[in-house]
């Protein structure tokens, strides 16, 4: 992976999200302000029965932005993830393959598979041990920083250096803290100075301070971004223009924000057979974030959730984001319970510069 870094700046991905980073949002996300320089699918669920998902299948062999994409897999059968990663890589253009030790869904963890897996450290070791062995290109993992407590890290980072990672994601949170809390970037640092391997950092970039917060207290090689790049996916482009000092860069104004959900609805809308209120319920999974902050009370956020055909949807589009002028607001609000946690990171960072 170090070979995709760029020289002059920190790589930016899309981190994988299930039901929302499918093609036809990859393709939002470049037609508006460039995307990330790498994407991730959402995961390909495996075990014993598990064929490759035809939909998500589409966001590698029909991505025509040019980008790397690494391919997800979430399971714990090592037949199977094996079995899983072979295809992948010998019918498909991968960028690699990524193994997901994050997601805190109950009923994953219950089959130790995502997050489950930080339980069982034996298991984990021999799963990156035969995932190793059996993949020829890039071979990479996304995780959390314990089950319980940050500190279980400590072994989890023995465990990732003995398996000569090709990249190491970190969600820093634990599985038990799932969104709740701020991250701790010191455990990203300490992964930084220990592995051989690129550290991309994610949790909680919602903008360009806060990434640059999270690069300061990590020194990663690169930023994650998910539900930030949800709410405004020019991020990607702010940051890029940040890292590389250029004071110039898009700063969207909320009719840029009508015409992104405008094509987020219509992109969204061709990828599936079409129905009308199903549509209106799949675009709530993105207005949420992209409502943050839209409006002091909240009231907008409030609305949306309660439209249920796509009249109701656009007339409250067009009349809180179409009728006033004004920009998006650089970050959601501080008590955002959607994106909480945030604000430490940046307090963090003032106090390390007061102190220096
Ligand atoms: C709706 C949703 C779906 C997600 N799905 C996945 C997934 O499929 N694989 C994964 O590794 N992480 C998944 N995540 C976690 C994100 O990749 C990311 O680690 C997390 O949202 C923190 O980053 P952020 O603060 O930039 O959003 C998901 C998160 C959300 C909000």
């Amino acid at each position: 992976m170090k070979e995709l870094l760029p020289k002059d700046r920190p790589l930016l991905l899309l981190a994988p999200m299930q039901e929302i980073t499918d093609l036809p949002f990859m393709r939002v996300m470049e037609s508006h302000g460039g995307g990330p320089d790498v994407y991730v699918t959402e995961y390909f669920r495996v075990h014993a029965d598990s064929r490759l998902s035809k939909s998500i299948l589409r966001s590698i062999d029909e991505n025509r932005s040019g980008k790397p994409v690494l391919a997800q897999m979430i399971g714990q059968s090592i037949p199977d993830l094996v079995r899983t990663a072979q295809l992948l890589e010998k019918y498909h253009p991968v960028a690699g393959i990524d193994l997901n030790l994050g997601c805190p869904a109950p009923v994953v963890c219950r089959k130790r598979a995502g997050g489950g897996l930080l339980r069982d450290l034996g298991h984990l070791d021999a799963i990156l041990g035969h995932l190793r062995d059996a993949i020829a290109g890039r071979f990479t993992v996304k995780t959390r920083l314990g089950y319980h407590r940050a500190q279980e890290f400590e072994d989890l980072l023995g465990l990732f250096a003995r398996h000569s990672l090709d990249a190491l994601s970190i969600h820093g949170r634990t599985v038990e803290e799932r969104y709740r809390t701020p991250v701790h970037p010191e455990w990203i640092r300490a992964a930084v100075d220990q592995l051989e391997c690129p550290v991309f950092a994610n949790g909680n970039v919602v903008s360009v301070e806060t990434g640059r917060a999270l690069l300061d207290q990590t020194g990663a090689a690169g930023l994650m971004v998910g539900r930030g790049a949800i709410r405004n996916p020019w991020l990607f482009a702010q940051l890029r223009a940040a890292c590389l000092g250029q004071s110039k860069c898009c700063r969207p104004t909320l009719a840029d924000l009508y015409a992104y959900i405008r094509a987020l609805y219509e992109g969204t809308a061709s990828a599936t057979r079409f129905d009308e209120r199903k549509h209106v319920q799949k675009m709530k999974k993105y207005m949420v974030f992209i409502a943050q902050g839209i409006d002091d009370d909240g009231a907008f956020e409030h609305a949306i959730r309660r439209v249920t055909t796509p009249r109701e949807f656009w007339h409250l589009c067009e009349t809180t984001l179409l009728a006033r002028e004004g920009f998006q607001a650089a970050e959601p609000p501080h008590q955002s319970s959607i994106f909480c946690g945030f604000g430490a990171l940046r307090r963090r960072s003032s106090e390390t510069r007061r102190n220096a």
